[in-house]
This record gives C-alpha cells, structure tokens and sequence, in this order.
C-alpha cells in the first residue's frame, strides 16, 4: 500500500465501519480513538452488544406483544366471566319468583279449603246471660266439603245460640244456581235458628235476574231479612234483629224510614245485620247500635302482613272497613272477612272465615 493509500486509509476509517474494518494494528486503533471513531477490537464489541440489545429489544417487543395478547385474553374472560354471573343472577331471580309463585299458588289452594275462626267478645248490659252469635257471609256458593259438611260440622262444635248471614251467599251471575245455599242454610237451622240478611248479589239477582232466592229460602223455613226485624228471646235476654239491606247510597230513599222505626220501636239489644260496612262512612253514624255485623268487604282480598286488606270495591285500596272491630259514635261494629270470592281474583293470605261473637254483660 503506497503511502497515499495509506493516508486515503487512515482518513477514511472514522467515516464508518467497513473503512475500519480493512485498517490494523494499534496505530490505527489509537488514531481511531484519538479521532473519535471504533477500533476492530471495540467494533467487535459493539457488534456483540448490538447483537444482544437487539436480541432484549426482540424479547421485550415479544413479551409486550404477549402481555397484550394476554391482557386481551383475560378482558375477554372476565367479561365473560360478568356476562355468566349476570345470567345466573337473572336465573336465580327468575327461580325464586317462580317459587314465591308457587308458594303463593299452593298457599292459596290449601287456604280457600280452610277455615278459621275469629272470636270477639262484647260486653252489654242489655244481656241477662252469655250470648254466642255464629256470623258467617259472602259464600259466593263455595262449598266447604261435600255440601258444605266440613263448615256445618265447624259451626255445630261452636254450639251458637243463633246464627246469622249477612249476605252474598249467592253469585248474581248465576241467579238460579242456590241450591248450596238453601241446603246449608236449612242444615244450620238445625243447629240454631238462621238470621239471613240480603247482599248486594242477592238483591240484584232478584231486581234484575229474576232469581227466587228470597221466597225458596224462606219457603225452607228460615228467616231471610230484607229490611225486616224479628224480636228474639235468648235466655233472659230480649234482642231485636234487624235486617238492613239497603245499601248506603239509596239509604236515605228507601233504607231510612225502615231503620228509624226499627231502632226506635223498643229498648232491647239491637243486633242490626247490614252487608256493607260502608255504612259507617255517614249514614249510620249517628244511631246508637249495641252491635252491627257486616261483611261484603272479603278483608280486603289479599291481607298483607302488618298492613291488613289490600283492596274491596267499594272502599279501594287499604280499605279502612274490611275486618274485625271497630267502635264508631255510639256504636259497635265487626265485620267479617266472609267465606269465598265473587271475581277472578284469588283470596290471598285471607283464610275463610267463622265468626263467633260472645256478648255477654260482664
Ligand atoms: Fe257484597
């Protein structure tokens, strides 16, 4: 190599690796350093670092890419994982419906063949003796056993000193179908005399259905009211029955007079006998009755648990009048949830109910 070679050479070195790579020795080595270039030993060097920087460059990129690929993965699982447990919360939801459902469904078939019996007791002095009323309503000719056995054998245990209806033993839909009710009526008449007043689905059923029932029940001997009295002697005890059928909107045309001359004809106990309670929202507020029996109301269909009745149609919803006792003015008043159901709608959690009322003067 001529000197001018060598020279070219030298210059070109530090210009890039491949000049580099054809010079040698220490000399060149220095001059390289000195003038800032890379000697073949440390090009060398260098070339295993890149090597290996790139090698860590490659593995990291992999490894990024498979944190991703796993990041990815594991977002899928866990939405999956949140779709699954979402649908088996909707499925457990939908299980315990359909179990409260049928718990409802089952509590409801077993209750409507059921009967339970209230007691209340009335304190009067009016009575010499003890007196036991049994108060039954609202049958809607459902039967309780074959031809309502079970009911009258409830009743006869009871041992009543009289037994009264207050009405909707029938169904107005089906106003010539009472056989049910002329047989249980006559059947209870053995046990003690039977007081029946008349409901809405008996009057209506007569008004405008043609139905007999009124003059069959009586024709069966027993003692159907319709805005009537019967004076009544119980051991020493002299009590007047009176049957109000009217109902409270055509009260003051047609129920007034009656009531008036009833309540007024005598001092006795006056046991009054009116399907609706709602005649204690005004109309017969004002009279002094010992004591009212009423019905019509079915407890408010569906009793929930601390609240009481849920709906009856005249009164809406959470009626105020739908069971058991109550004082107004200078009267007293129980109402009977009843027995059976006039619509589509179930009795729920509303066992069909006895009646019994204990007035005595102690
Ligand atoms: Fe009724």
């Amino acid at each position: 190599m001529s000197d001018k070679e060598e020279k070219l050479n030298i210059d070109a070195e530090p210009m890039g690796d491949n000049a580099a790579t054809d010079s040698g020795g220490d000399n060149a080595e220095t001059a390289n350093a000195a003038e800032g270039g890379v000697s073949p030993r440390r090009r060398g060097k260098f070339s295993v670092r890149r090597a290996v920087q790139s090698k860590k460059e490659k593995k990291n990129k992999t490894d990024k890419k498979n944190k991703r690929n796993k990041t990815k993965k594991a977002d899928g699982t866990d939405n999956a994982d949140k779709k699954g447990r979402k649908r088996k919360i909707i499925t457990a939801a939908a299980v315990i419906a359909a179990m409260l459902v049928a718990a409802i469904g089952i509590s409801v078939i077993i209750d409507s063949h059921s009967l339970e019996k209230s007691f209340y007791q009335v304190k009067s002095n009016k009575v010499t003796d003890n007196i036991r009323i049994v108060c039954l309503s609202d049958m809607h000719l459902k039967e309780f056993g074959k031809d309502n056995e079970y009911l009258i054998h409830e009743v006869d245990k009871l041992s009543p000193d009289i037994i009264t209806l207050v009405g909707d033993m029938n169904m107005e839909t089906k106003p010539d179908k009472y056989d049910v009710v002329i047989n249980l009526c006559v059947k209870l008449n053995e046990i003690a005399p039977v007081y029946y007043s008349l409901g809405n689905h008996e009057i209506d059923a007569m008004l405008f259905k043609n139905s007999n029932i009124y003059k069959d029940v009586k024709k069966a001997g027993i003692k159907i009211m319709n805005n009537e009295t019967d004076t009544v002697t119980i051991g020493g005890t002299t009590m007047d029955i009176i049957g109000l059928t009217q109902n409270p909107k055509e009260f003051e045309e047609y129920g007034k007079a009656f009531f008036d001359k009833a309540m007024s004809a005598t001092d006795n106990f006056k046991l009054v006998l009116t399907h609706y309670p709602e005649q204690f929202f005004g109309t017969l507020d004002d009279y002094n009755i010992d004591l009212a029996l009423a019905g019509h109301a079915h407890g408010g269909q569906v009793r929930l648990p601390w609240i009481g009745g849920l709906y009856s149609a005249d009164q809406g919803f959470f009626p105020k009048l739908c069971d058991g006792y109550h004082e107004i003015g200078n009267s007293r008043l129980l109402i009977t949830r009843g027995l059976g159901k006039s619509g589509f709608f179930p009795r729920i959690f509303n066992k069909p109910e006895i009646m019994v009322v204990d007035i005595g003067w102690y």
